[in-house]
């Protein structure tokens, strides 16, 4: 840790942001991401790229309070019309979130790149970090995956406009209520699925906490159309590496086959929130969730005692 003692998360840990504390009761949480565009209309690319960076606020039990934007942008290439949407799309999810992006930089580049700095606020006993998972915690998952594998089939012109519009519904969608409820209902861990996929998050998790977890393969929500695009080998390099990167660590059931296995790992962008609860707490949860949400919840497996594998995959 950092020998500042009022350090309470610093990049050593795994966790979404860094937490300082303020005062006996109050931590500050910071977080930064920026990324290339995954989506082709820059409106919607705004707005993801917002949603993702205030995500990993709401990963820690924390809220929100100011942004500010990082721009990347080929001023002479492209149309200024173009980075005005993607700034529009990124402000209007800011918007939503009850925040304001109050400044920010710009430089000239040949690829846009768009994201925000997200300066938060939580209560430090009130904090949710992802080391703290118990065996015999369920965990839920709060957005169906695949947003890697279809963003591929959108670079390679093969995604459906059906799917496109699911994926681009699922990565703009907040976190909050998630994260409200999560609070509420007293979870023991989270952190939110973003570009090492649910297994390499999954892994951070079990790692921190030294447990292992057991996930079900047909109780994952994937976004409809991902298994067709894993057929047709669309497929990110980032996938690829994240399941070459945690498959030391995890044993895959024998039925599990290697398109399954691909999916389980896809880099996701706005992904949703890895949450682990007492069992019945992760029934209310989902519950509820669904209630409130378009996007459904799922319950995808248990923590377990450490075992041999990290992560157990049937
Ligand atoms: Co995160
Ligand atoms: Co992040």
């Amino acid at each position: 840790m950092s020998e500042d003692e009022r350090v309470i998360v610093d990049f050593r840990g795994v966790d979404d942001a860094a937490v300082v504390r303020l005062n006996g009761k109050e931590a500050i949480v910071q977080t930064v991401d920026f990324f290339t565009p995954i989506v082709d209309d820059p409106y919607d690319f705004g707005q993801i790229s917002a949603a993702n960076a205030i995500s990993d606020i709401y990963a820690m039990g924390a809220s929100p309070l100011f942004a500010l934007n990082i721009v990347a942008f080929p001023r002479d290439d492209l149309p200024m019309q173009t980075l005005s949407e993607i700034l529009k799309g990124g402000s209007a999810k800011a918007k939503e979130a009850g925040i304001s992006i109050l400044g920010g930089h710009s430089v000239d580049d040949k690829e846009p790149k768009y994201g925000l700095v997200v300066t938060g606020r939580a209560e430090v006993d009130r904090l949710v970090k992802n080391s703290t998972a118990c065996a015999g915690d369920a965990l839920v998952l709060t957005k169906p995956l695949g947003t890697g594998i279809i963003a591929t089939g959108i670079k390679r012109g093969v995604t459906e406009e059906s799917v496109i519009a699911e994926a681009t519904k699922v990565m703009t969608t907040l976190n909050s209520d998630a994260s409200e409820l999560m609070l509420k209902l007293g979870a023991r861990a989270a952190t939110d699925v973003t570009g090492f996929g649910l297994l390499g998050h999954l892994l951070e998790m079990c790692q921190a906490s030294d447990v292992s977890a057991k996930i079900r393969f047909e109780k994952l929500p994937f976004i409809s159309g991902v298994d067709e695009l894993v057929a047709q080998e669309v497929v990110p390099g980032g996938t690829k590496r994240n399941l070459r990167y945690v498959s030391k660590y995890v044993r895959f059931d024998n039925r599990i086959s290697d398109s399954q296995k691909i999916m389980t790992a896809d880099a996701q962008t706005s992904g949703g929130l890895l949450i682990a609860l007492p069992q019945d707490r992760a029934l209310q949860f989902v519950e509820t969730f669904n209630e409130i949400s378009d996007i459904r919840a799922a319950i995808i497996g248990e923590i377990t005692a450490p075992q041999k594998a990290r992560i157990n995959v049937a």
